[in-house]
């Protein structure tokens, strides 16, 4: 395997999602690469849907006081809320403004494929990241917040920093005990279901690798 291949890999498997960074600024540069980064994402028709909104400092304090501006929600509640957006230097909004010629799912992978994309720069630049969702995604008010159009679909909030601690991995199930290999009598079985309307339930479970 070529030392390139190596790297990839090893970046892939050892991305972890950072919650604690240090408060340390994270320089521009830096930013800009993992953003570069998430424009190299697949994207069918190449529509480029994503759109990327940057908070540091005091812009945090805005989107906080947006999240937490529930009057019905107590005192303490109200300034856990307002808090989160300071759990890193910077955070990154992403969402997918969609082009209503495709289909939305295409929009939205492409939005995820970018995410992902992100994710695995800022860890081969020495950073910490974490993609965060949650109700705020959802928040009409959040939406309004980064400008974005009724059709827009908020993906999520990257937040990142240069790494207090990283996590262990945690436990993933092997590929195999999700993957199915299509050998001969599952290829007939698979016929048989799509053409024939036999039940799906008699062979669809992933066994062995062929
Ligand atoms: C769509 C999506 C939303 C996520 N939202 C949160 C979140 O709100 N809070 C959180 O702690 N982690 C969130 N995560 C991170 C997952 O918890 C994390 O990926 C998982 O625990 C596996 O850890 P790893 O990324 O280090 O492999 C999210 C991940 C994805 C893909």
């Amino acid at each position: 395997m070529t030392s390139q291949a190596d790297a990839v890999l090893a970046a892939i498997r050892e991305r972890r999602s950072v919650k604690q960074v240090r408060p340390d600024p994270v320089p521009r540069e830096l930013i800009e690469q993992v953003l570069e980064a998430a424009v190299w994402a697949p994207n069918h028709h190449l529509t480029q849907p994503w759109r990327f909104f940057v908070l540091t400092g005091s812009a945090r304090d805005a989107l906080g006081e947006v999240l937490a501006r529930d009057p019905a929600l107590s005192a303490d509640k109200r300034e856990a809320i307002r808090q989160k957006p300071l759990r890193a230097p910077v955070v990154i909004a992403v969402a997918v403004e969609p082009d209503p010629r495709r289909p939305l799912l295409d929009e939205i992978a492409a939005g995820v494929a970018a995410i992902q994309n992100m994710l695995l720069a800022a860890h081969a630049l020495g950073l910490g990241a974490i993609w965060r969702t949650g109700r705020a995604i959802e928040d009409p008010a959040v939406k309004a917040f980064f400008g974005l159009s009724d059709r827009a679909v908020l993906l999520g909030f990257v937040y990142l920093g240069f790494p207090a601690s990283v996590p262990e991995p945690p436990a993933r199930r092997p590929a195999s005990e999700c993957t199915i290999w299509f050998d001969a009598a599952t290829t007939a079985a698979a016929r048989a279901r799509a053409l024939d309307g036999s039940s799906p339930a008699d062979t669809v479970e992933p066994t062995s690798a062929a």
